[in-house]
């Protein structure tokens, strides 16, 4: 549960519908599951079983592994996941600031009141505004590190199993209030509407190359992987825990709520007219409009914002342990001053990300978040699979796998070892 806390979070819910919007609906989400299954599935196996053997942060697991802990290429590789790790902790904290600001106005009951201008102005203006994102960023960054350093995560993933079920609840009561309002309670069209030709039925040409490298990046920032998080959580597995089966449910729950916020968030937007492609601020703009014409959509907004911001949470506490496990391993700082240290560099990382406003910048070299889903991250990837297929000995990594189908652990091997380094390669060349 932990882990698929750790996976559910803004990437299903703010990232997958802007991208998908942006990079043709349909085709987008053809090719985004076959990378989620083919080449996101197996990199989590393979990291979850990184951390289960070694017993280690990213820092330290690929070196102790090989049995060589002067292996600058194994050290490198294993640093650079911590340096994803804090790099996306110190926007993703942004984003979630931004929802802290929402269930403010939820409180307040000012945003149900506005319409789809004022909605989108209401956006504008908070983005401009440097120090109401600071605000939120750093408030949402502050309980990030409490929880960290109080080492009270086992309640917070505690209250995950209670708040992840809701959260499922609460998507799929939106999705039908929103299906509701594109059909006009004319559920018999439902196969015709846009939102289902818009996401079910590929069309190509709005599939660019570029598409393809977004697809990828999308895969493994809503798989948490490359980033150190799925090694240090591969060290807490108990030993009678079947990675295998974990990725599996983990992965096909984070699939679940990534359809389902698309199947909530685009029948607004067709229903209004609005654009598919416009961007980061999408479900900030469209969502509010659909609380505003649902009955109880003041309570519908505190809710939902609620569980948003809680899923993120736990999302953030997973980004940022990797760096905090980096410090108490390596550098033997205690808990609390390895938490502190974290969050504070993080905090002013991320103010920075705010004063040069690179989350509204569409370049992959000028929007931090794509630098690093689209690049770091699918390079880290390779890395991870070339570590496994190459460096590992086979017989630990089966073993360790847990998994008791002896034909399905040879194809993943395969796949591990061939199909994905081979297939994010092709990517990252076809698009540069
Ligand atoms: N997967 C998380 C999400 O979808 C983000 C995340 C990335 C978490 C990397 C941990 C590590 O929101």
């Amino acid at each position: 549960m932990s882990t698929a806390g750790a996976a559910v979070g803004l990437g299903n819910i703010w990232r997958f519908p802007y991208i998908c919007g942006e990079n043709g609906g349909g085709a987008f989400i053809v090719v985004y599951m076959i990378l989620i299954f083919a080449i996101g599935m197996p990199i989590m196996i393979s990291e979850l079983t990184i951390g289960r053997a070694s017993k280690k942060g990213s820092g330290g697991a690929f070196t102790k592994l090989i049995g060589n802990k002067k292996s600058k290429v194994w050290r490198t590789v294993g640093l650079l996941g911590v340096i994803i790790a804090f790099i996306v902790s110190s926007y993703y904290s942004i984003i979630a600031g931004w929802t802290l600001d929402y269930l403010y106005e939820s409180f307040s009951g000012k945003l149900v009141h506005l319409s789809n201008s004022e909605l989108q102005g209401y956006f504008d203006h908070f983005m401009g505004s440097d120090n109401a994102q600071i605000f939120w960023h750093v408030i949402f960054t502050l309980l990030t590190t409490l929880i960290l350093s109080g080492g009270i995560s086992s309640s917070v993933e505690w209250f995950n199993k209670i708040t992840m079920p809701f959260l499922f609840l609460i998507l799929i009561g939106l999705m039908v209030f929103s299906l509701n309002i594109e059909l006009e309670g004319n559920w018999s069209n439902f196969f015709q509407s846009e939102t289902i030709d818009f996401l079910f039925k590929p069309k190509w040409e709005n599939f660019t190359r570029e598409s393809f490298f977004r697809a990828l990046g999308q895969a493994a920032f809503t798989l948490s992987i490359a980033s150190g998080t799925m090694i240090s959580y591969g060290s807490y597995l108990n030993k009678k825990e079947d990675v295998v089966n974990l990725s599996a449910i983990v992965v096909v729950m984070d699939t679940f709520v990534a359809i389902l916020a698309g199947l909530m968030i685009f029948p607004i937007i067709f229903h209004y007219g609005l654009e598919p492609g416009s961007g980061t601020g999408l479900v900030f703009i469209s969502l509010p409009s659909l609380f505003s014409q649902i009955p109880g959509g003041a309570i519908f907004s505190l809710v939902f914002y609620f569980l948003l911001c809680f899923a993120a949470l736990s999302s953030s506490i997973a980004i940022l342990e990797p760096v905090v496990t980096h410090l108490i391993d390596e550098v033997k700082y205690p808990r609390r001053i390895a938490a502190g240290l974290s969050g504070f560099l993080s905090l002013i990382l991320g103010i920075t990300w705010i004063k040069v406003s690179t989350l509204e910048h569409s370049g992959t070299f000028t929007n931090v978040d794509k630098l690093v889903s689209d690049l770091l991250i699918p390079i880290e990837s390779v890395a991870i699979c070339v570590f496994v297929g190459w460096a590992l000995r086979k017989k630990l990594f089966l073993k360790t796998l847990n998994s008791h189908s002896p034909l399905f652990n040879e194809v993943l091997y395969f796949v591990v070892k061939w199909i994905c380094p081979i297939g994010i390669f092709l990517i990252l060349l076809n698009t540069f």
